[in-house]
């Protein structure tokens, strides 16, 4: 089977590409290197031994798009290729519509053109109402609250209505937790420029001194200890994720739509005090005012990926806060 992965050079698309390669697919990967470096072809390459077929394309320039895919012969894509920064989107919401939904229906069009008819879809637990009480199952209410979770709301919908017009068509919508960790090698992680938002990259910078301390967005939440609660997977769990649905995508019709988490809700001071324990005391923090937009408490319900694809995660939160620290060590 022969997989183009968009945004294939990025995060979860590099440690997807080394999956998909350890497991016998043949792989393209196309990436504008908007948020990601051209170094990380090398890297695949350094830990798989097999040289990676890179195409530095914009999803939304049709002529490049239409050339790859004319070559390609594709059977299915994995479409990661997206702008996601909640904070940067509320500032400048045309250009995450424009990136993301233009972006996925130009892909769209040539998968049509070319008659390629699989796609597995990068969504978000952003797309989930935080009135929602955790576990969030696939029928919980959706209610994104920023622009960038209505991208990945609205291009789960119009995957919808195409698999509706097009019978063909496949879709495996997969609707992420909060991925952290990196690959064992320490090549590939998570690099993101300049302050990070999330959690992790934080820590891990505040780790190397790059960061003074870690501000915790609140510890007076209805929650154990008070701090926000959310379900962390391991990237490359969350990798293989893509793997279970690539392998599954022809047993079906239409759309399914899963949950990729743990299932386990770990606070900010969990994720704090393990990574302290397990990286040596490294992080200082102080608790500061609640994050706008931020919920309480938000882990996944795994039943269903793990029912209909066998997706069971492996690795624990130790795991994630090392390969985390190593990469940043690589990094530094
Ligand atoms: P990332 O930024 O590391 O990777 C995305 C890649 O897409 C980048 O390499 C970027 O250069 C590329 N890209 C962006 N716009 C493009 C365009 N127009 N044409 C070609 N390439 C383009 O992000 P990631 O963490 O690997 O996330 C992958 C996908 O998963 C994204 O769609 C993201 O929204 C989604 N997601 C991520 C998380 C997370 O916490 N990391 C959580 C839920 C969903
Ligand atoms: C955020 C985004 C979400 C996106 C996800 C993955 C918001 C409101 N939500 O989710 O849309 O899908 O990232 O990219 O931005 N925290 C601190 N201090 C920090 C950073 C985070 O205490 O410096 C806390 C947060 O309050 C939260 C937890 O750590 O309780 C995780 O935060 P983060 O990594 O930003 O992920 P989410 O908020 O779940």
């Amino acid at each position: 089977m022969k997989v183009l992965l968009t945004g294939g050079l990025g995060y979860i698309g590099s440690h997807t590409a080394v999956e998909l390669i350890e497991n016998g697919f043949e792989i393209d990967v196309m990436d504008n290197l908007y948020n990601s470096s051209e170094d990380v072809v090398e890297k695949l390459k350094q830990i798989t031994g097999k040289q990676v077929k890179f195409h530095k394309i914009d999803l939304l320039d049709m002529d490049s798009m239409d050339k790859m895919f004319s070559e390609g012969k594709y059977d299915a894509v994995i479409h990661f290729a997206g702008l996601k920064a909640v904070g940067e989107s509320t500032q400048k919401p045309l250009m995450y519509y424009e990136n993301n939904i233009t972006g996925t229906i130009n892909l769209l069009k040539c998968m049509e053109k070319y008659n390629v008819n699989n796609i597995i879809f990068s969504s978000s637990a952003c797309v989930y109402s935080d009135k929602n009480v955790a576990p969030f199952t696939e029928d919980a209410i959706l209610n994104p609250i920023n622009p960038y979770g209505r991208t990945k709301y609205f291009i789960e919908e119009i995957i919808k209505d195409y698999c509706f017009a097009n019978k063909n068509f496949k879709a495996v919508i997969l609707r992420y937790f909060n991925p952290i960790g990196a690959h064992e090698s320490g090549l590939i992680g998570e690099n993101p420029n300049g302050i990070p938002n999330n959690l992790m990259p934080y820590i891990t910078r505040v780790a190397f001194g790059k960061l003074k301390e870690l501000s915790v967005f609140g510890n007076d939440y209805d929650t154990p200890d008070g701090t926000g609660v959310r379900d962390y997977i391991h990237v490359v769990d969350l990798a293989r994720g893509h793997l279970a649905a690539l392998n599954k995508i022809n047993s079906f019709e239409g759309y399914k739509i899963y949950n990729l988490g743990t299932g386990h809700g770990y606070s900010v001071l969990d994720v704090v005090n393990t990574f302290n324990k397990v990286c040596g005391n490294k992080v200082k923090y102080k608790i500061v005012d609640r994050r706008p937009g931020d919920a309480a408490c938000v882990f996944a319900s795994p039943e269903k990926a793990l029912n209909e694809l066998g997706f069971k995660t492996t690795k624990e939160l130790e795991e994630m806060c090392l390969s985390s620290y190593n990469f940043e060590k690589n990094n530094k």
